[in-house]
């Protein structure tokens, strides 16, 4: 695409760790070794700046690099600022949290929500790459994210881990991301059901055209995704975790 640099970097902040990578912007893939940090405990503003600059540090990338650089983050994300907290401190909710990043790092970023970034990726450079109609990915890990997307373009912020199961009075991500089955010590097949509520749910409300699965857990999808029964197809990210870092670094190149 015109304009685009030919390398960007990407750091996604997760509710268990902090990834980051140089990425390729013409194929998608990643350039250096993928550096993942803890998210520190509590997650709160200081401290994960902190272990963003250390991703960075560690990925060589200093204040006078101009490659651009994508920041996604575990909330929702609207115009710079952070309006929700799942699984990182409440200090985050209205918070101008671009800017923080930008002030801390000495430098811009491009900023939106991890679970829309992976979208990005997986629509430019993986399993939603060409697919018409509706995409929706689903990222399974310590939330649940997701990224709709409808022949290419993402509609942001959908939140759909918070949906509400009536009968279990919590969110969808509490019952069913990949943090319940850790928590619970669920089966393979256990976890199974409780995600074919909820891909049974999404189908129903949206009739989506494909699922993509990502997070961590995507990369042992052949354990559980054919467990599933659902008229729609369901697949893994083609970049399992990876996704994140490849949609920010991806969408901050767009902006040069
Ligand atoms: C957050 C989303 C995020 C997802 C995956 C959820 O708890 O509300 O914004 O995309 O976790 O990290």
């Amino acid at each position: 695409m015109a304009g685009h640099k030919r390398q960007a970097v990407g750091v996604d902040i997760g509710g268990t760790g902090i990834k980051g990578a140089i990425v390729d912007l013409g194929s998608g893939e990643l350039t250096s070794d993928r550096i993942k940090v803890a998210t520190p405990k509590g997650a709160q503003p200081e401290d994960v700046l902190a272990a963003v600059r250390e991703v960075l540090d560690t990925l060589g990338v200093d204040d006078a690099d101009d490659t651009p650089l994508g920041v996604a983050f575990p909330a929702i994300v609207k115009d710079g600022r952070t309006l929700s907290a799942a699984n990182v401190s409440d200090k985050w909710i209205g918070f101008e949290a671009e800017k923080f990043f930008e002030d801390g790092l000495g430098r811009d970023i491009h900023f939106a929500n991890d679970a829309d970034v992976a979208g990005v990726a997986e629509v430019r450079y993986g399993a939603a790459k060409g697919q018409r109609g509706l995409t929706l990915l689903t990222t399974l890990g310590t939330g649940i994210g997701s990224a709709l997307i409808y022949n290419g373009v993402l509609v942001p912020n959908t939140e759909l881990g918070h949906l509400h199961r009536a009968k279990h009075g919590k969110d969808a991500e509490a019952y069913a991301a990949y943090s319940a089955m850790e928590r619970d010590s669920l089966s393979w097949e256990a976890w199974a059901k409780r995600l074919q509520w909820y891909y049974g749910h999404l189908e129903f409300l949206f009739t989506p055209d494909l699922f993509v699965v990502g997070g961590g857990v995507s990369k042992h999808a052949d354990q559980f995704l054919p467990l599933l029964k659902l008229n729609t197809r369901i697949v893994p990210a083609v970049h399992r975790n990876n996704a994140g870092i490849i949609g920010a670094a991806a969408l901050a190149g767009d902006e040069r």
